[in-house]
């Protein structure tokens, strides 16, 4: 029995004043709204009260990215979440399944989980702007660097159309795997499962991509998600010293786990998967057309933190494109002292925000998230300098929600979520 000072803690009484106290959750949401489990972080709050402020209950059933119920109705995403397989963490060290398990409503549902992109965005998150924005079924959201296509897998399964541009080819495929992962059939997954060791010699085999699997045109989604598990593989045996023989089997059943548990869910909910369209382009000179879009919302490279074209060397590589020309015209990767390298990236982003500006329909917003390490600016604060480059640009800075960064491993401590108005009459 638990004691406290010699008493059975039961036979405590509760002073009143604390009886009387309300919890948090009372006070921040209405009767009724049972918020998701592990939401405590205070920006999850704030997206939560967003959400609960902005968009009507059926909404908040539909597409809300924080609730697990609302009058008793179980949201879809909770339906969604809950309904991922065990075999997603299958045979994975027990920190991995912890962090997991951890992520369940925030990160590893849907086709998140396809492919560790580095650097890439918090899903739920994304839902949750999507949500604050208001976009609706019919409206256009871009990411002008989509890198994993985050931005259009979360848009697609709640009913908006998007685009997603990328200078990275390996990017834009797997972009497009994650999405067209979304509408695939359960016949296409077992053509996976029945046709992986063919299709792993052809791979293995070549040092380039083989013919049987080049997708310029028609896009074959078997193939294409076997050759992102096939990708995933490379990068893995890389990391951890593994022979891809082993890993590539492993991974490739993680991925139809995965796809499978969203297909299942997606035909319970009968979802439509909104249309998505990806370019290899430039987000310094976007293939879009002037006053279109209804919504932007992005993570640039956060200066030079991460080297993306070499991140994914072997990838480009066995795509057969070239690095070097590839790293030039990529934001945060040129020049080589620090000066050097920032004013470029200032300079790029320059033209990524006058682009944005160009793009985006008067009133609509962009919606930038941005890291900032101090000691690798220099003492520049990031989200500072993009707010100012941004005001230069026709924005209004209207909202600005910090998000921390977890893990003791990361310089970084927080992340800044600012919402940019377009002016204009
Ligand atoms: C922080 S990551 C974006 C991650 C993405 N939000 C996601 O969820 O996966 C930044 C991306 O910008 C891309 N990028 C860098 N320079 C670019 C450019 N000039 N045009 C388009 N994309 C670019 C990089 O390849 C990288 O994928």
């Amino acid at each position: 029995m638990l004691k406290l000072n010699g008493m059975p803690i039961d036979s405590i009484e509760t002073p009143d004043y604390i009886k009387k106290l309300p919890s948090i959750y009372s006070i921040l949401f209405p009767e009724g709204y049972e918020i998701l489990p592990n939401t405590t972080e205070l920006f999850e709050l704030e997206f939560a009260f967003y959400e609960q402020s902005i968009i009507s209950k059926e909404e908040i059933i539909k597409r809300g990215a924080f609730f697990k119920s609302v009058d008793g109705k179980l949201t879809n995403h909770y339906i969604i979440c809950s309904n991922n397989s065990p075999l997603i963490w299958e045979g994975r060290s027990e920190i991995t399944q912890a962090y997991f398990k951890e992520g369940n409503f925030s990160t590893g549902y849907a086709s998140h989980g396809l492919f560790p992109y580095r650097g890439k965005f918090h899903p739920q998150l994304i839902k949750g702007i999507l949500n604050v924005l208001k976009l609706q079924p019919g409206d256009v959201v871009l990411d002008p660097m989509c890198g994993s296509g985050t931005l259009n897998v979360e848009a697609s399964t709640i009913g908006i159309n998007s685009i997603g541009v990328e200078k990275s080819p390996f990017c834009v495929l797997m972009s497009r795997v994650k999405y067209e992962s979304l509408k695939v059939s359960n016949t296409t997954l077992s053509d996976i499962i029945n046709n992986q060791n063919k299709s792993y010699k052809i791979l293995i085999k070549n040092k380039r991509l083989p013919k049987e699997f080049e997708f310029t045109n028609i896009f074959d989604p078997e193939k294409t998600i076997t050759l992102l598990a096939f990708f995933d593989a490379m990068g893995y045996a890389r990391r951890c010293a593994k022979s891809i023989d082993v890993l590539f089997p492993k991974v490739i059943k993680r991925y139809v786990a995965q796809i499978t548990s969203f297909v299942e869910a997606r035909d319970k909910l009968s979802l439509k998967i909104a249309k998505a369209r990806f370019e290899l382009g430039d987000a310094k000179s976007l293939p879009i057309d002037n006053d279109s879009i209804d919504g932007i919302i992005t993570s640039p490279p956060y200066s030079f933190a991460i080297d993306y074209a070499e991140n994914d060397r072997p990838q480009l590589e066995y795509l057969d494109y070239d690095i070097t020309s590839l790293k030039d015209g990529m934001v945060g990767l040129k020049g080589k002292a620090r000066k050097e390298k920032l004013d470029n990236y200032f300079e790029d982003m320059d033209k990524v925000l006058s682009e944005m500006a160009r793009v985006l329909k008067i009133g609509k917003y962009a919606v930038i998230i941005i890291g900032s390490n101090d000691i690798q600016t220099g003492g520049i604060r990031l989200e500072k300098k993009i707010a100012e480059i941004a005001i230069n640009h026709s924005f209004v800075l209207d909202q600005k929600i910090i998000k921390p960064i977890k893990g003791i491993q990361n310089t970084m401590k927080d992340e800044y979520i600012l919402f940019f108005r377009k002016e204009g009459s």
